[in-house]
């Protein structure tokens, strides 16, 4: 890989942790990082060495040497700070959600693609071993007819006050619903609500019908104090129980029970060499592309609709 220099805009939680993992990929150079705390500055250039320390993250968007950025602000910041990236000529991965509202989303996929400049979306479990295998295996049939998907994310997290946990979570179902089986949902049921707030949902169901008749049923929780990433696929011919973080795959099949052979992968850095590479080559269309992005936000408004209004939605596929 050629020598690139990148920058990370917003190094709270998120962003140090990729400020981390392209200090470790040879040919990086995190030139430049962008926070309002001077703490977390201070942290990226005691730990990583990294010179150029801004508050504002525009003045990172001067640097004609840096190539891309990273965007790991809060989700409110998405659209503008995407929007001022590509417009300085910077090929972004921004994290999930791409944006707070889907047209916002379909703006920037316009303007990287004018640009010829790359558009990647946070979708990390997009690279995690044990889903591509599940993918892979549902490809093949494997399971025989697919009957539906129980994805289950919760633990307990404080109310965050910028966020639910439906924009916070529901982009990993969606994605994943897609990447598993090849497809977006026709009509959502979305119910949830908050506890320890008077707005903004901390829990919720949402229950996704796919066009194959295949039910998705996703369950989103900030209260649950037993953290669990966990997808159960149910078909017809074989089931699998995916622990997404442990990167383990359970499968059931005539009453025995057995494990896949997963060889685990860091999926940050993953990502990170999946982007790296797809600059300078905008042609490709990485897999977790900014369309992909808006999708997933498409579908997050129509399950808003369907919890305010009470109702099943159809989504229009
Ligand atoms: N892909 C994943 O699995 C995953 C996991 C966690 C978070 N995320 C995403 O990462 C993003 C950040 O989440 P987080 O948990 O790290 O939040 P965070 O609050 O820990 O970090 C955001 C940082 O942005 C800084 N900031 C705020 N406004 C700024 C501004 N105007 N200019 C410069 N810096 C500013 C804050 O000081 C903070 O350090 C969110 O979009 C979130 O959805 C993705």
């Amino acid at each position: 890989m050629r020598r690139i220099e990148v920058a990370v805009l917003g190094v709270g939680y998120w962003g140090k942790k990729i400020v981390d993992e392209y200090s470790n990929i040879p040919g990086v150079k995190v030139k430049a990082v962008s926070d309002q705390l001077d703490k977390n500055l201070e942290f990226c250039r005691d730990r990583y060495k990294v010179e150029n320390l801004y508050h504002d993250y525009r003045e990172v968007l001067e640097d004609d040497g840096i190539t891309a950025v990273n965007v790991c602000l809060p989700n409110v910041l998405h659209y503008q700070a995407c929007k001022d990236a590509l417009e300085a000529g910077k090929h972004v991965l921004v994290e999930k959600p791409i944006t707070l509202s889907s047209q916002e989303g379909r703006e920037l996929v316009e303007m990287a693609g004018e640009r010829n400049l790359t558009l990647s979306v946070g979708h990390i479990y997009r690279f995690n071993n044990a889903l591509l295998e599940v993918r892979r295996l549902m490809g093949q049939n494997f399971f025989g007819k697919p009957y539906n998907m129980n994805f289950v994310w919760m633990n307990l997290e404080p109310a965050f006050p910028d966020r639910d946990v439906i924009v916070d979570l529901a982009p990993h179902f969606f994605d994943m619903v897609n990447f598993i089986f090849d497809s977006w949902p026709s009509r959502i049921t979305c119910v949830g609500r908050p506890y320890r707030r008077k707005e903004m949902e901390e829990l919720a169901y949402i229950t996704c019908e796919m066009p194959s008749g295949v039910l998705a049923n996703a369950t989103l929780s900030w209260l649950a104090p037993r953290k669990v990433r966990q997808i159960e696929i149910v078909g017809e011919n074989r089931s699998a129980l995916i622990d997404a973080v442990g990167q383990e795959v359970t499968v059931y099949e005539s009453g025995y029970t057995y494990k896949l052979g997963i060889e685990r992968n860091n999926t940050i850095r993953t990502e990170l060499i999946n982007f790296l590479q797809s600059i300078g080559d905008p042609s490709t269309e990485t897999r977790n592309s900014g369309t992909i992005g808006v999708r997933t936000v498409e579908m997050i408004e129509k399950s808003m609709d369907s919890l305010r209004g009470g109702r099943t939605v159809d989504t229009g596929i």
